[in-house]
């Protein structure tokens, strides 16, 4: 059996970019992102999949980078924050955010604005959340209730969900219209 510490050749998809890295097994998505391609705007907070700072996006949908073995992750789309601005600038959830004050030391913020993209698809796909009363209900309200359950993956230690809540709501209905 290979030893876990011998380095594997993978490639890696990142924002549209591959990159050809030499990781360890053991290495995980959060560590090479960060350390080897440094792309530090995923935060590590616990590295423990407790806080939900070191979200990203895989083939659009979100997982904690810090309970993920880089390797597993060759020929998957991943997307981090550095990725979600586009040519016309920066993502309407990271407008939403400025305008809502929807942070204060910003840390939980990238984790944050990856979760919510992901979460306004998982909303528009009917998906459920604990708090849906009826779950064979395609046309679930966007509640408050809703954002702040399906966003409790993701917390913030200085407050800022309530202006959190508002910028979600604010483009999930400019999304609606
Ligand atoms: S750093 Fe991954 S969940 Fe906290
Ligand atoms: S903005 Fe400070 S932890 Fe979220």
């Amino acid at each position: 059996m290979d030893s876990p510490l011998a380095a594997n050749s993978i490639v890696l998809s990142v924002n549209g970019i591959d990159y050809k890295l030499q990781l360890e097994a053991r290495v995980s998505l959060l560590d090479a992102l960060r350390e080897n391609l440094g792309l530090t705007g995923t935060k590590k907070g616990c590295n423990q999949g407790a806080c939900g700072a070191c979200t990203v996006l895989v083939d659009g949908e979100r997982i904690n980078s810090c309970f993920a073995l880089a390797i597993q992750y060759e020929g998957r789309k991943i997307t981090t924050i550095e990725g979600l601005p586009d040519a016309d600038g920066l993502h309407p959830l990271q407008k939403a955010f400025i305008e809502q004050d929807g942070f204060q030391c910003g840390y939980c913020t990238p984790g944050q604005l990856c979760s919510a993209v992901a979460m306004m698809n998982e909303f528009q796909s009917g998906w459920p959340s604990a708090v849906t009363e009826k779950m064979a209900d395609r046309n679930i309200e966007f509640s408050d209730a809703e954002i702040k359950e399906r966003m409790s993956g993701n917390l913030c230690r200085c407050g800022a969900y309530v202006g959190i809540t508002d910028a979600i709501r604010q483009v999930y209905e400019e999304l609606s219209k």
